[in-house]
């Protein structure tokens, strides 16, 4: 069957829900040990306004301490050209824009509206490509919004389109609060595959209400091969019921080996992984 790719996003979206300042060497620890679960891309940190998010504003440090696997891809989000240079400094292997297909979530998040943050991504795209570091796209509230609730599957389909225009290799589909469910899922897929193919697409689903890997189910039968997911459930409290972390990378990769599927991850090497950071996590709070 296949080869399934998974986007380790823990070190980023996970960790950077902590409330709790978790201490640069662990971030390092916690990447340097993913690398060798043949896992070939992590997410490892942000370079974005360190007064929004405190909690990766050693994004330098981390970006210059991890040791460096020869087969994974060190990626880093960047949301407009200061974050590019830094992220270009810190040699990121490859970079994500982040865009909202709801107008309250990309204010809140980003602080402007949709328009002016696909403005704020053109320098981006352009350093990108003057230095061929390849670009992914996330779409947040692609199928919910905290704020205005259900979203279009139009408005995203739309929104994706936009970004792979501006040159973005891929696109991954936030399903930001963990409210779709894998209906949902499919009617997204369905309306963006009119147009699009299925392999420039990835699902970031965030477990919210247990939900995730039944989306995943529905992403996979739907086409899609990649999929984002944070070791541990990180974000939220790992493990806790209601727990708002992205899916945990250890149950996808459960999952996708139980289908049948390929992923080139150790599933005991992942579960170290997760024991190691949940314990971290746990004292800390
Ligand atoms: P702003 O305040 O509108 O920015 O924030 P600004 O351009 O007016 O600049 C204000 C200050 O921020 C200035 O500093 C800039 O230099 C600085 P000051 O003069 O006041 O000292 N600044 C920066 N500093 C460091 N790095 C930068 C940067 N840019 C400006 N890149 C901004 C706009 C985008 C910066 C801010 O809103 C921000 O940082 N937001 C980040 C929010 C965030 O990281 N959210 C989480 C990630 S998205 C996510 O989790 C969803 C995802 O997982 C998918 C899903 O689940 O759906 C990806
Ligand atoms: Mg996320």
């Amino acid at each position: 069957m296949a080869e399934i790719a998974i986007f380790e996003v823990g070190p980023r979206d996970g960790l950077q829900n902590e409330e709790m300042f978790i201490d640069t060497d662990i971030k390092i620890e916690l990447i340097n040990r993913l690398s060798e679960t043949g896992l070939k891309k992590i997410e490892v940190t942000s370079f974005v306004s360190p007064k929004w998010v405190p909690q990766m504003s050693d994004a330098r440090e981390v970006m210059a301490a991890i040791n460096r696997a020869d087969n994974v891809t060190y990626a880093a989000l960047t949301p407009n050209q200061t974050g590019m240079e830094a992220a270009i400094e810190a040699k990121a292997d490859e970079v994500a824009i982040f865009a909202a297909a709801s107008e309250s979530f990309s204010q809140k998040n980003i602080n402007c509206s949709i328009e002016e943050s696909l403005h704020r991504f053109e320098p981006v795209l352009k350093i990108a490509g003057d230095r061929n570091i390849p670009v992914r796209g996330y779409v947040s509230c692609a199928t919910h919004c905290p704020y205005e609730g259900k979203i279009s599957p139009e408005k995203t389909a739309q929104l994706s389109s936009e970004l792979l225009e501006m040159g973005c290799y891929e696109i991954s589909l936030g399903d930001t609060i963990g409210k779709a469910t894998p209906d949902d899922i499919k009617e997204l897929l369905g309306e963006i595959f009119q147009d699009r193919s299925a392999d420039i697409f990835a699902l970031h689903c965030h477990d919210t209400f247990g939900r995730a890997l039944s989306n995943i189910t529905a992403g996979l039968e739907m086409g899609i091969r990649t999929f984002d997911s944070s070791v541990a459930g990180l974000g939220g409290c790992p493990y806790a019921k209601g727990a708002s972390g992205n899916v945990a990378t250890e149950a996808v990769v459960q999952l996708l080996h139980e289908r049948g599927h390929e992923t080139g991850i150790d599933l005991d090497k992942i579960r170290n992984v997760a024991q190691f950071i949940s314990e971290i996590v746990r004292h800390k709070n």
